[in-house]
Order: C-alpha cells, then sequence, then structure tokens
C-alpha cells in the first residue's frame, strides 16, 4: 500500500479551514492532517477539533521539526508566507503557499530559489485556474482553437466591497489593496490561458480617493478610514516578450456596474471571455464561413470546488513525483507585475518587470 502523505497546517483562519483542510480530508486514503499551527492558539485548537487533527502548536518552527510530516500548507496572511515557506522547504517538507506567493517579487525570488535548492514542490494557491469554465477554456485554447491570443482584458473589479476583517487595507501586513489581493487571481487565470509569457515592463496608476472618503459607503461594512494604507483602484498595462499586451483593472470600490471578475482573450482565430459568476461563465466569439457566431458551451466540466481541487492537485503532485501544478515561478511573475505597476503609479513612467532569479 503507498504511503499516506503526513500534512500540517500553519496559520488556521478562514482559508485553512474553508479550503485547505477540507481538501485534505477528502483523500482520507492519500493523505493525514498531523498538526495544526497558528500563532492564536484557540484557532489552532478549533481547526484542529474541527478536523480531528491531533497535533497543536503556537510555534510553527516546531510543526516543521517533526520528521514525520511531508508537505505544510502555509495559509497565514501574506506579510508571513516567505518565511514559514522557506523554512518548511529547507526542512524538506513540499509547500503550498496561498496567493499571492509573497509581499513583493524580491521575496517570492528568495521563496523559489528555496524550492529549488531543496527539490521540493512550491504550489502557489490559485484556485480559479482548477475550475470547470477554467480547465474547458485552456483545453480549448491548448487544441488551437482560438490561436495566438495576443490582447486580454483582466477585470477583478468590486464596487463597494472592501473586506474590513483581518488585513486586507493594512499595506504592512498585506503588500498591496486589491490588486495583489483578487486582481492575482484574474491576471493569474489569462496568464494561465496565454501560456505564461515572460512580462517586460508594465505602466500603472492606483487610487485610494473612494475609500478614503467616510461619506462612500461599503456594502461589505464599515472600515477604519484612517487604517486604509493601501489602493481601492488599480488599473494596469503589461507587455509581455511575445509582443503580447494584458490590461488589468482591479477595485475595492469603484462607481460603475456590478461586480465583474472575468477575463477576456483576444486570439487570432477566436475570441473569449470567461466570467468567475453568473449562468454563462463561458462565451466564444467566432468567425465560421464568413458568419459570426457568439458560441456559449453547454456542457462544461463539473468541479465542485477549485480549492479542493488544487489541493487534490498538490498531492497528486507530491505523490506521482510531477511538477508544482502552480509553480512558484508563476507566483513570481505576477509579484513583479504588481510591483512595477506600483512603482510606475508613483514614478508616472512605464517600469521595468524583472522576473530574473
Ligand atoms: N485563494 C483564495 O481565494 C483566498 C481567499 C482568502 C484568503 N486567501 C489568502 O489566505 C491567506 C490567509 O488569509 P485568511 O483569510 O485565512 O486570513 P485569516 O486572518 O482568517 O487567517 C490567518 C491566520 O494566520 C494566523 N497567523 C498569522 N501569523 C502567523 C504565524 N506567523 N504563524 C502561524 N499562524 C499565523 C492568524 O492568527 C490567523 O488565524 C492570505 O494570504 C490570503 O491572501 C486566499
Amino acid at each position: 500500500m503507498p504511503k499516506t502523505l503526513k500534512i500540517g497546517i500553519i496559520g488556521s483562519g478562514g482559508i485553512a479551514v474553508s479550503c485547505h483542510m477540507p481538501g485534505y480530508a477528502s483523500m482520507p486514503e492519500l493523505c493525514e492532517m498531523v498538526a495544526v499551527c497558528d500563532i492564536a492558539k484557540e484557532a489552532a485548537e478549533a481547526a484542529a477539533k474541527k478536523f480531528d487533527v491531533a497535533k497543536v502548536t503556537t510555534d510553527y518552527r516546531e510543526l516543521l521539526a517533526d520528521p514525520e510530516i511531508d508537505a505544510v500548507s502555509i495559509t497565514t496572511p501574506n506579510a508571513f508566507h516567505k518565511q514559514p515557506t522557506i523554512d518548511a522547504l529547507r526542512a524538506g517538507k513540499h509547500v503550498l503557499c496561498e496567493k499571492p506567493l509573497a509581499m513583493n517579487a524580491a521575496e517570492a525570488k528568495e521563496m523559489c530559489r528555496a524550492a529549488k535548492e531543496a527539490g521540493k514542490i512550491l504550489q502557489v494557491a490559485l484556485q480559479t485556474r482548477f475550475g470547470g469554465p477554467a480547465r474547458f477554456v485552456k483545453t480549448f485554447i491548448d487544441n488551437g482553437n482560438m490561436g495566438p491570443i495576443y490582447y486580454a482584458r483582466a477585470k477583478a473589479l468590486r464596487r463597494r466591497g472592501v473586506p474590513h476583517w483581518g488585513v486586507f487595507i493594512d499595506k504592512e501586513k498585506q503588500g498591496g489593496g486589491p490588486l495583489i489581493d483578487i486582481g492575482v487571481h484574474i491576471l493569474d487565470l489569462t496568464l494561465f490561458f496565454m501560456g505564461y509569457p515572460k512580462p517586460v515592463s508594465a505602466t500603472g496608476k492606483t487610487w485610494d480617493i473612494l475609500a478614503k472618503d467616510k461619506t462612500v459607503k461599503n456594502f461589505w461594512g464599515d472600515f477604519d478610514r484612517d487604517r486604509f494604507t493601501v489602493e481601492d483602484f488599480a488599473v494596469g498595462l503589461i507587455r509581455f516578450e511575445d509582443g503580447s499586451v494584458v490590461t488589468l483593472e482591479s477595485s475595492f470600490m469603484a462607481n460603475m456596474e456590478g461586480d465583474p471578475f472575468e477575463t477576456q482573450l483576444f486570439g487570432t482565430k477566436a475570441g473569449a471571455i470567461v466570467r468567475a459568476w453568473g449562468d454563462n461563465p463561458v462565451s466564444i466569439y467566432k468567425e465560421i464561413d464568413g458568419q459570426y457566431f457568439d458560441l456559449s458551451p453547454q456542457n462544461l466540466p463539473r468541479v465542485e470546488s477549485s480549492h479542493v481541487a488544487e489541493v487534490q492537485a498538490f498531492v497528486d503532485a507530491i505523490l506521482g513525483g510531477k511538477p508544482s501544478p502552480v509553480p512558484g515561478e508563476n507566483g513570481l511573475v505576477l509579484n513583479a507585475i504588481f510591483d512595477a505597476l506600483y512603482r510606475s503609479s508613483e514614478t508616472g513612467k512605464e517600469e521595468v518587470v524583472d522576473v530574473s532569479l
């Protein structure tokens, strides 16, 4: 009988309890959660109780010192991704680290190097690409149906959706605002469809006007405007080595219709829109025999939870000796683009995107 993987959880808050732990719990024949860590003891104890995990600690180093543990989920706030990830890799554990990989590209590079040196899997928790619509569109593109994608418009926009809990409005702990928090998902999905071309430069602009205005209501509940140190809206244009371009818009607050979370792909043979919500997640725009067709695929693959699917892909890669399903280098590309966009907003100029390791 093959070995059952032993798993540790570092950071047992929202995403750990609602997504990572259910993911591991869905495969009792392949893996077993054996330890939970959180600096808040009650959080660790509650998570351990819910999923019947024996060991609880408030010090992640203690968890990593356990030779029985093969792999860990790093589900701490962004400012606490880098060190536990590097320490885990050096301790010989595979790592599934929450998104964004790091606060910035410098941190992401250190993490990627540590994974390379250790010869262990570093997977970034970017689950959108594991969903049914994403799986279909990726195969559709890879089968040559769209031709090369030379332009994409990525949007992760909320009209009034500032998260008032956790550390989402604190630049020191989060690294940025909507760009780094939700823009990361739609940009990853877009680049995944495009085959992750190498970015070379980016220009962008961020604002914090609405969030700083105490008269502007937040539908998700009020938050401390004086502690709001991230952007509420960001726009960017990113150039890639192969000549393709992506524009990205991301907001926690904007005066606009709805909350679009979608990417629009412009290929030489067809175009597509992939939406995260609604009844019509994929639309394809194609010319056939001189007619323009708007196509809606009707039997997209069903994936109950993309979060659970991402955890299953992590375990499958470890057991099968496969490469990381979402390599750390993809996380580095995203962090490097965000760095350039934030810099560009300050300088007013196009900035280099440096993804060298
Ligand atoms: N993939 C997604 O769609 C998604 C959704 C939500 C959050 N996230 C990501 O998950 C991460 C955590 O977010 P969350 O919403 O679960 O936050 P959370 O605040 O609910 O949980 C984080 C937990 O980490 C603990 N913690 C902090 N520092 C620690 C340390 N050094 N060692 C051990 N524990 C520590 C905190 O006490 C807390 O319980 C963030 O990086 C966030 O971007 C991803």
